[in-house]
């Protein structure tokens, strides 16, 4: 099987020394590249500015801004079976970034943000794509409800829900709690682990329900 995973935050940039960015470290969507790949599967990485080393066996593509994300997405789509979400995709961006660094100079500064193009909402409805869809969603609260509903609007077969109010897990942290959301509607959750053995576990699960629907794997 082929795989497509997406890692990492991206950046907008403001003017040519300075972005947009979020914490996002890149390592649940590195651990579950390298998990993939270690299943023996073709993996392509897409990835953001991250400081992680290439997991062996797998092909990097990197990118910075979410524009060149959903390029690359585009273009590696076609050839993979499953696809994997775990970018923390910046949502808005600067309209109009400055070619030349922006001067201090009012006391305040206003930013004009327009959005960013949902490149896991274009898989099915403008890429036209029909693998099997995981996706990841980072709530606040109402993570069931709000999870289930993402599943929904994004196409999604497979939604790993955490909940990044909690201190020590998902972003820029080793370990992660999640809650996977299947397309019936049942969750299960899966306690706090490290984020290469949570990969693991994603991987076989990936395996287990597309050798269910189809007998791929
Ligand atoms: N994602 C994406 N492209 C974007 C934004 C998000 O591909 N421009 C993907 C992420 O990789 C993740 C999923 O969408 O798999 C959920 O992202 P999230 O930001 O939580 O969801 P949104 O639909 O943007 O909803 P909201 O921020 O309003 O909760």
């Amino acid at each position: 099987m082929h795989y497509l995973i997406t890692a990492g935050p991206t950046r907008e940039a403001l003017d040519p020394v300075r972005y947009l960015s979020n914490r996002s470290s890149g390592r649940m969507g590195f651990a579950l590249a390298n998990a993939a790949a270690a299943a023996g599967h073709e993996v392509t990485l897409i990835a953001g500015p991250v400081a992680l080393e290439t997991p062996r066996g797998v092909a990097r593509v990197d990118v910075i801004s979410a524009q060149e994300m959903f390029e690359a997405v585009k273009a590696a789509l076609p050839a993979a079976d499953a696809a994997i979400f775990s970018a923390a995709v910046a949502d808005y961006r600067p309209v109009q970034p400055s070619a030349a660094k922006i001067k201090k100079s009012a006391a305040t500064l206003t930013l004009m943000l327009e959005r960013t193009p949902d490149i896991l909402g274009s898989v099915r409805s403008v890429f036209g794509w029909h693998g099997f869809l995981v996706g990841f969603a980072a709530e606040t609260k109402d993570l069931l409800r709000n999870g289930k509903e993402k599943l929904e609007r994004k196409g999604c077969d497979l939604l790993v829900a955490n909940d990044v109010s909690q201190p020590g897990i998902g972003f820029d942290s080793p370990e992660n709690e999640v809650t996977m959301i299947f397309r019936d509607g049942s969750a299960r959750p899966i306690p706090r682990m490290a984020k290469e053995e949570l990969a693991r576990l994603l991987i076989s699960e990936i395996e287990s329900e597309l050798r269910q629907s189809c007998g791929r794997v």
